[in-house]
């Protein structure tokens, strides 16, 4: 595992995809992203004070690719855990990929692929108190607690938690994983929109499934989406 640290780079997701011979858990950190990139090509405001990585996870030819649809969620687990160890704030996990807490999102998880390696990267706004114009509310641990946080610490807990989450996911241990995320649900019965292609769906969020799918009561019809597929936001304009 190597660690590349950047004052300024366009994207520490991009910089790991750039990169030649992949390591496992090789990290790339920055203080500042001039192309920090969430999912669907949205862009990730990244101000100084947020927790800015990306690390590599090589492809186990011991799980199946369906497993590995699962892995936001992992990645998910891990963030809940690792936050809660630095402060005990109610954190909620958005499905598929977004930490909540007080309605408001604290960080954001995008997982890519490129050849045998997923490159998992996380911004997490820790001591950031400037979103930019978003078009949903956002915070900090530091606005949520009223105090200041180290951001490698918080980097590395979370890479090691990571870590310990995977270890659980390989052992069979996603049971455990799906109630931590159940007990944690922010969309569990909120009005929610999925958008798949040009289609739009509204219903009202029910619970993870143990395929890693969500359960959308449609029209009081349970129906389960799949990760990857579908946009699901739970107001019409995010
Ligand atoms: C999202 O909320 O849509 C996911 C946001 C992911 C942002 C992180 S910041 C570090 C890494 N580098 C990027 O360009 N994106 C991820």
């Amino acid at each position: 595992m190597r660690v590349f640290r950047f004052d300024e780079i366009d994207s520490t997701n991009s910089f790991l995809k750039r990169e030649n011979k992949l390591e496992n858990y090789d990290l790339a950190i920055a203080k500042n992203q001039s192309e920090g990139r969430g999912r669907r090509g949205n862009t990730w405001v990244s101000k100084e004070g947020a927790a800015l990585f990306s690390f590599v996870l090589k492809e186990d030819s011991n799980l199946i690719m369906e497993e590995y649809r699962k892995l936001p969620l992992v990645v998910g687990v891990a963030v809940l855990r690792a936050l809660k160890k630095f402060e005990n704030l109610d954190y909620k996990f958005k499905w598929t990929n977004d930490i909540y807490v007080n309605d408001k999102k604290i960080s954001g998880i995008l997982v890519e692929k490129i050849n045998e390696n997923f490159i998992i990267g996380i911004g997490i706004n820790v001591n950031n108190e400037d979103f930019g114009d978003l078009s949903s509310p956002a915070s900090s641990m530091r606005i949520e607690s009223g105090r200041e946080f180290h951001i490698e610490e918080v980097v590395f807990a979370v890479v090691e938690e990571f870590k310990n989450c995977f270890k659980e996911f390989v052992d069979g241990e996603w049971k455990l994983m799906l109630n931590e995320i159940n007990k944690a649900n922010y969309l569990l019965d909120k009005p929610v929109t999925v958008k798949i292609i040009d289609k739009i769906i509204r219903g009202i969020g029910g619970v993870v499934l143990e395929d890693g799918t969500l359960e959308v009561a449609v029209d009081g019809i349970k129906k389960s989406f799949d990760i990857g597929e579908v946009h699901i936001s739970f107001k019409d304009n995010q």
